[in-house]
């Protein structure tokens, strides 16, 4: 295992022991409200603070991405870091969250980690590599029709600007795959793309640290990820989309007449969040 990626593994089994520990006890803690739906618990905190902690003692001088604490550092080097994805399944003690960690060597992802510390599922990849789940390795589906595909997603659930989209998109899918998914964990998510157990994702508006080390995991495991269009702007727009290669084509195809603006490429932000400021 390439030196990296060893000690983000490591970061990210201390967090999953952490977040394990506190989910046997989840009336003491106490929940508070970021924004409408946007929950923060001092368990998201204490985990960022531990991977922190274990990839600073290694790598003192790279610079830090993450959700609870910011951005911190200027270097070639960005891990991109989501301690707890998932809280809102957490606080409801629904086994279905996970640690992110990703590295990003000038900005290109370079090393993955997404852990379920419920199922002891431990995600890795290496650019290059190749992407793995615990030791077995991975390949997304082989599926290449929409029709019999199953297909995650994330449901708005706090900026709802884009809902009627989103439902009409929906509402299309249902009627041609097997069937759509909101477990509820976009990290872990894109992990099932890369494992096949989802021929594809998509979803709208999520955060570089929900994106970054699924999206290594799943071109890693044979698959595409992009934006909304298929584009390489999802890191900047943070509208996915990903699945096997022929998946990916047909999801681009059944969204492009839905699409408004401010949904495709062009509307991205220029400049890439893995990339230290
Ligand atoms: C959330 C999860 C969820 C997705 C949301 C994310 P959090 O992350 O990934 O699946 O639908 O958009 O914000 O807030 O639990 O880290
Ligand atoms: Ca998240
Ligand atoms: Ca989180």
């Amino acid at each position: 295992m390439h030196p990296m990626l060893n000690i983000a593994v490591k970061a990210a089994r201390r967090a999953g022991a952490l977040i394990n520990r506190a989910s046997g006890d989840l009336d003491r803690i106490p929940v508070e409200d970021k924004s409408c739906n946007d929950f923060v618990t001092e368990v998201d905190r204490a985990a960022e603070a531990a991977i922190i902690e274990v990839l600073h003692e290694a790598y003192p001088k790279h610079a830090i991405l993450a959700e609870e604490s910011g951005r911190t550092g200027a270097s070639d080097f960005v891990w991109i870091i989501d301690p707890l994805d998932g809280t809102t399944n957490f606080l409801h003690g629904l086994p279905q969250f996970s640690v992110s960690i990703a590295l990003a060597e000038r900005g290109v992802l370079s090393q993955a980690v997404v852990y379920d510390p419920s199922r002891n599922e431990l995600f890795t990849a290496s650019r290059g590599a190749g992407a793995f789940l615990n030791d077995r390795r991975l390949r997304v589906s082989r599926r290449t029709r929409l029709k019999g595909a199953l297909v995650g997603t994330g449901f708005p659930y706090r900026e709802f600007s884009h809902l009627d989209t989103y439902l009409a998109i929906f509402r299309d899918l249902l009627s041609v795959t097997a069937g759509l998914r909101r477990p509820g964990s976009a990290a872990l998510d894109l992990a099932y793309v890369a494992a096949g157990r989802y021929d594809g994702f998509f979803e709208f508006g999520l955060k570089a640290w929900d994106i970054a080390a699924g999206a290594l995991l799943i071109t890693e495991a044979g698959g595409l990820v992009g934006d909304l269009e298929g584009e390489s702007r999802h890191l900047e727009s943070g509208h996915v989309l990903a699945g096997n290669p022929k998946v990916f084509a047909q999801l681009v195809q059944t969204l492009a007449p839905h699409l408004t603006p401010t949904l495709r490429s062009r509307a991205a932000p220029p400049g890439s969040p893995v990339y230290a400021s």
